[in-house]
Formats: C-alpha cells, structure tokens, sequence
C-alpha cells in the first residue's frame, strides 16, 4: 500500500518526508485554506518537496470551469493531480481530461455505484470517504473492500485512496482491503509508528541494562 499525506503544511510533509515514507499528497479546499497562503504557491512547493503525486482540487462545478480550472493547475507541476468532485459534469471532466492525459483523483465517493462510474470515466485515483460514512453510522470500511472487488472483476485501471482516515484501525483496515494508498492526515502519521509497548520495552531494556552495566 501507498502512502500519502492529507494535508497542505509543507512542515508536516518534510518531516514525514524525510522518513521515506511520502508516496504522495492530497489536499483540499479546507486544508488549503487552513494554511492561509496562496493556492498555487502551496501546491508548487509540495511539488517540489515530494516526487509522488499530488492532489489540488477543482473550485468550479460546471463542466467548462473544472476542465479551465484543471488545464491550468496541470501545468503547475509534472506531479499534480486534478481532484474533481462526484458529480454528472465531474464524470464528463474527468472523462475529457483523461484523453488529454491529464491525471484526475474523483473525490467524495461513497457508493459503490459513484466509484464505479469515475473509474469507469477514465480516473486515475478514487477516493472513497471512509471516517464521513462512519459518521453516517455506517461502515465506511465495506465500501473500501467492495470497491477493490469490483474493480478487480472487471479490470479497472483507477486506484483506490482510502481518504477521511480517522484513527489508526482505519490505516491498518484498509490495507487489509486492499486499497491501494490511504491517505492520512498529517497529524495522525505520527501515532502509526508509535506503540506503548515498544516504549515500555525499550525503557525495560535499558533499565536491565544499565543494570548490568552498575553491577561490572
Ligand atoms: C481526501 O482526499 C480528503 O482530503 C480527506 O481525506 C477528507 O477527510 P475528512 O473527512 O477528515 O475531512
């Protein structure tokens, strides 16, 4: 499995980065305007900063604006990708730009039916929310693992991003499903290497240690 960071603070995203950890970033207007810079400025440094993709979102809801919008934000860097919101015009923009060989992520996904419909479409990445359908008092998880099913029956090319991760069961959830990237918030990667058992097995160790060492 790949993985992303869901955020826009390029401080988040060195250090992470400098893990080797980073196969990619998504973004979105929220997190965008969380850091309160310019849009273009923000995704080019992300750019810069990972060589996987990148995510930037779409503003527009017609048809010609999101195909406007995603020419332009294509050239922003070789490593962008258009995330196109589920709707009839983001079928139609994703379908338009994938001929033009611009790669597109369909974002807000949450039915089987949606993630079909964009992979179909021509969409290099879908996005089921999996966190927003907990939320719903569903199971975001199933979505993930019928997704992978369907995709597989009938050879569809689009990866799947497990997106609005919430806790580490979700990281861990989706690998079992077989997503192939899980996007996670900048905040949560930290917790997903830590384990209060390896903390207090490292502190029993060097206590032995040390131990050991007195009685010399
Ligand atoms: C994914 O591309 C989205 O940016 C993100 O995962 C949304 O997560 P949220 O539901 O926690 O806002």
């Amino acid at each position: 499995m790949k993985f992303f960071l869901d955020t826009a603070n390029l401080e988040e995203i060195k250090k992470i980065n400098a893990l080797g950890l980073v196969d990619g970033v998504t973004t979105n207007p929220t997190l965008i305007a969380k850091e309160g810079r310019d849009f273009e400025t923000v995704i080019k440094e992300i750019c810069q900063e990972v060589s996987g993709p990148v995510s930037a979102e779409v503003i527009s809801l017609d048809y010609d604006g999101m195909v406007a919008e995603a020419r332009k934000v294509a050239q922003w860097a070789e490593n962008v990708v258009v995330k196109i919101p589920m709707t009839e015009d983001g079928l139609r923009a994703v379908n338009t730009l994938s001929k033009e060989g611009i790669k597109t992520n369909v974002t807000l996904i949450f039915s089987v039916a949606q993630g079909l419909l964009a992979a179909k479409a021509g969409a290099t990445y879908i996005s089921p929310f999996i966190g927003r359908i907990d939320d719903m008092g569903e199971e975001g998880m199933q979505l993930i693992e019928d997704l992978r099913l369907v995709l597989d029956n009938y050879d569809l090319q689009a990866e799947i991003i497990a997106a609005s991760i919430r806790h580490i069961n979700h990281f861990q959830a989706s690998a079992l499903a077989g997503a192939d990237i899980a996007t996670v918030p900048g905040k949560l990667f930290p917790k997903l290497w830590a384990h209060p058992l390896t903390d207090k097995g490292i502190e029993s160790f060097l206590a032995d240690w040390d131990k050991f060492q007195e009685a010399l």
